[in-house]
């Protein structure tokens, strides 16, 4: 049934009707896809970098369905993630809760170090006992521990079941189990925990595997199984919430061959951070991130050196680097990663107050595709407000993406809720370089722990600087619910632009960006207005449900 009249729009050369030869032409006389590639986009802003608001990509070919696109990428040259997605170190963002919780999801935490060497080393230490397989350096104590000193160590550790031993070490002899039911209504808070500890131990012997333990503990009605030698003495215990852990979290980041999480930290780059790192390492670091906001200087190359040579185990992560020049520096001082981003965080400044920083697709696409040749993977740091802003962040090279503020709202991070002035829940969040911040970090330097082992404001602010300037600010975010429901959201968003895109993962993407078949678009301020909501009289924004 012929639908066009001879006045057709069709070429003389083309049977308007022959619809099967849309992709014969297509292919004939269109050679170049249609869109732009990465490097064009790039260039056509040579005289102003390229934000993340600034493009788009434009669709592809859907051949599959969102739920097989995989977003497995690298953080470091050694270590890749599940999710690509990383929380700031930010005393706003990232303690162990945010930590645990995240890696649980597949994504990574580093912990802030606007704490003192001892607390910030404590926090790794419940990120990488949070999750075990087989805990081989339970926490233990002994019979003559008081009920009084086993709740105050449940109030420290975040869980209460402890095994006791004969001198309240491990390799001791093992003589009971203490549970939070045994001590909470016990109101004698003197009493040695020898009088309350249950003796009725189902226990597994060394050398039991993994699985077959786990089927013991199933089976027993019991919260923890003691591993003990030929000897009874204890030598690793397994633990019932772990197992349910273990089964409900496919993703967590785990180092292969560990039942553990995988832990993050940042530090500065003064000579004291070298003895925080020392404890962090102690505290089982698996990733170091130096945190400064200018990367590319002798302190970051010393310390990376010096990491390199002392903990060869230990994977490094430098910056923030904007420009190749940055990159190539740290890259050829030995980082297994990179940082990407100045001035582009929600609550930053930088830009406004030093005159320095680079939008940030720009700083991504550059340094991204110049890390690429030497396998070391990025992070797009900053400047996330979307799941939108993930992809593109990840569509420039990055290979993960970290966020502050869009985190700093979710009940995993640190601080309360409460009431903002329009009515909203709220947390606070703050730029490490506000005032707020850095006078935290100064008030500590004036303890004795703190003096010697704090360097949190290293990034913004030196110890001798009179006055202090400010780069970024204190406010507040919206409550954004859990990680446990927000994140699940990141990655599903991510997955059906990936979707949209038509590649399947993130390795896809990043190749599709190179040889030029994943295509983008400027937009211009009026595409900006079209790509947003408009026009409506009122309306709700419920992102996800
Ligand atoms: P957001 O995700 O846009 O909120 O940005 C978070 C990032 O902002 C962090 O990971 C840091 O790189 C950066 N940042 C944190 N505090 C400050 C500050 O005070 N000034 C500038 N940048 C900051």
């Amino acid at each position: 049934m012929p639908i066009l009249n001879g006045d057709s729009m069709a070429p003389a050369n083309v049977d308007a009707l022959d619809f099967s030869k849309a992709l014969e032409v297509l292919e004939k006389e269109y050679p170049e896809r249609d869109g732009i590639d990465a490097k064009t986009l790039i260039d056509s802003a040579r005289n102003g970098g390229l934000t993340y608001n600034d493009f788009l990509m434009v669709p592809g070919y859907i051949g599959f369905p969102a739920s097989d696109v995989t977003l497995e990428s690298p953080v470091t040259k050694r270590i890749a993630l599940k999710t690509p997605f990383i929380s700031s170190p930010m005393d706003t963002v990232t303690e162990h809760n945010m930590a645990i919780h995240l890696a649980l999801l597949g994504g990574l935490g580093v912990i802030h170090h606007n704490c003192s060497s001892d607390e910030q080393a404590e926090m790794v230490r419940k990120v990488k006992r949070f999750e075990n397989g087989f805990i081989l350096d339970p926490v233990v104590i002994s019979p003559t521990t008081t009920v009084a000193e086993a709740k105050a160590l449940k109030e420290k550790w975040g869980f209460g079941g402890f095994p006791v031993t004969e001198n309240g070490t491990l390799r001791s002899k093992l003589v009971g189990i203490i549970t939070p039911r045994d001590v909470q209504f016990h109101d004698n808070l003197n009493d040695p925990v020898s009088a309350v500890m249950s003796t009725d131990l189902v226990t597994a012997r060394q050398g039991i595997d993994l699985v077959e333990a786990n089927s013991i503990l199933s089976k027993s009605k019991k919260g923890k199984l003691p591993i003990v030698d030929e000897n009874f003495n204890l030598i690793a215990l397994l633990s019932r919430s772990d197992l349910m852990k273990n089964m409900h979290y496919p993703l967590a980041s785990k180092l292969p061959h560990s039942k553990q999480l995988i832990s993050a930290a940042a530090i500065g780059t003064r000579p004291e951070d070298k003895i925080r790192l020392q404890k962090l390492v102690d505290a089982g670091l698996d990733i170091v991130i130096l945190d400064s906001s200018q990367g590319n200087s002798m302190y970051q190359i010393e310390m990376i050196k010096y990491i390199k040579e002392k903990y060869p185990g230990l994977d490094v992560i430098g910056g923030n680097v904007v420009t190749r020049e940055q990159a190539a520096t740290l890259i050829a001082a030995g980082v297994d990663g990179l940082r990407i981003g100045m001035g582009s965080g929600s609550a930053c400044i930088t830009q406004e107050v030093m005159a320095v920083g680079r939008p940030q697709a720009t700083s991504v696409y550059n340094v991204a595709q110049f890390s690429k040749r030497f396998g070391v993977p990025c992070i797009a740091d900053g400047g996330i407000q979307n799941v939108g802003h993930i992809v593109k962040g990840l569509a420039m090279g990055a290979t993960t993406v970290m966020m502050g503020g869009l985190l700093a709202g979710t009940t995993e991070s640190p601080g309360q809720y409460f009431v903002g002035r329009d009515g909203q829940l709220v947390k606070a969040y703050r730029g490490m370089g506000s005032i707020d911040a850095m006078e935290d970090k100064k008030a500590a330097a004036g303890n004795k722990d703190a003096k010697a082992s704090n360097a949190g404001t290293a990034r913004y602010f030196s110890e001798g600087d009179r006055v202090l300037v400010a780069q970024g600010v204190s406010g507040s975010v919206q409550d954004r619910g859990s990680i446990t429901k927000f994140v699940p959201y990141l990655m599903a968003g991510v997955q059906h632009s990936l979707q949209d895109i038509g590649v399947k993962s993130l390795v896809d993407l990043r190749e599709g960006v190179v040889n030029g078949s994943v295509r983008f678009e400027l937009r211009t301020a009026s595409a900006q207005a079209e790509g947003g909501v408009h026009g409506l009289h009122s309306f709700d924004k419920k992102l996800y449900s």
